[in-house]
């Protein structure tokens, strides 16, 4: 069955000395069980995040970005083989501020998430619509078309390396949270869209994470969602004590029995 995963996207924050003290924090306070743990650390740290983290199951560090090609003359930017050569197994691709503030497309979005797979890293790949398309109505097609334009023109084989993050755009560090069954719709809507094109396998397999102001107190509502497994969290993942509280709610919800919703969602 699919894993919980609760990733932390910690953005443009935290030092080496703060990114340390927060890993350290969390790994003395979290018991996760099954439930994969993810630091989205900056690039500066990333390695350190990655030291920290070693021989810990079940947690992992993820790089915020890759570039989309293998190495060359690109100033500022980091490439894959840089995430791998320190042991980083995610990477975050897709994310609306990259969308939005670095004019990251689908083309260069696909090609940054098949190098990464080629690479041997697990891709944590962002979708999710404005508050326009969101009143217009349309925000079921605009995010399955994100999709269509992206992840599934994978192979079934790289597609396995894929966790999905929803996360609507108005809702992301705006304090509004998408409602449950909102959120449940979308990801219902995104499951289904996987089992058409990859079928029912890799659909009930994949991950499909929430993101956009999850905090402890909405985390254990949005996690019961039965299309819902887990989430990736920005502003709550940058206080310990917010991100272990949110890590405990995706525990308890991946030991309740999904497996019956899972075929209930399958037969529909
Ligand atoms: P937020 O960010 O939790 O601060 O809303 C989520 C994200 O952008 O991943």
């Amino acid at each position: 069955m699919r894993k919980f995963v609760v990733a932390g996207n910690w953005k443009m924050n935290t030092t080496a000395k703060s990114g340390k003290k927060l890993v350290k924090e969390v790994l003395k306070k979290a018991k996760p069980g099954k439930v994969k743990v993810v630091f989205g650390a900056p690039a500066t740290h990333l390695q350190q995040t990655q030291a920290l983290l070693k021989g810990h199951k079940g947690f992992f560090a993820a790089a915020q970005n890759v570039h989309h090609e293998q190495s060359g003359a690109y100033t500022g930017e980091i490439s894959v083989d840089m995430v791998k050569d320190i042991d980083v197994k995610y990477v975050i691709i897709g994310h609306s501020e990259r969308r939005q503030y670095q004019k990251e497309n689908n083309t260069v979005l696909l090609a940054k998430t098949k190098l990464s797979i080629d690479n041997k890293r697990k891709v944590i790949f962002c979708c999710g619509e404005s508050l326009s398309i969101r009143e217009k109505g349309t925000h079921f097609q605009y995010v399955v078309r994100q999709l269509t334009a992206t992840i599934f023109k994978l192979s079934p084989k790289e597609f396995k390396q894929i966790v999905i993050a929803y996360e609507p755009i108005w809702a992301i560090g705006t304090g509004k949270t998408a409602s449950p069954e909102q959120a449940q719709d979308m990801h219902f809507a995104i499951r289904a869209a996987v089992r058409k094109k990859m079928g029912d396998k890799l659909a009930d397999n994949v991950s499909i994470l929430y993101g956009g102001s999850v905090k402890p107190a909405n985390a254990l509502e949005i996690f019961k969602q039965p299309d819902v497994d887990g989430g990736l969290i920005g502003g709550a993942s940058l206080k310990a004590e917010d991100f272990v509280a949110i890590i405990q709610a995706a525990k308890k919800q991946s030991k309740a029995d999904r497996i019956n919703v899972a075929h209930f969602t399958a037969n529909l």
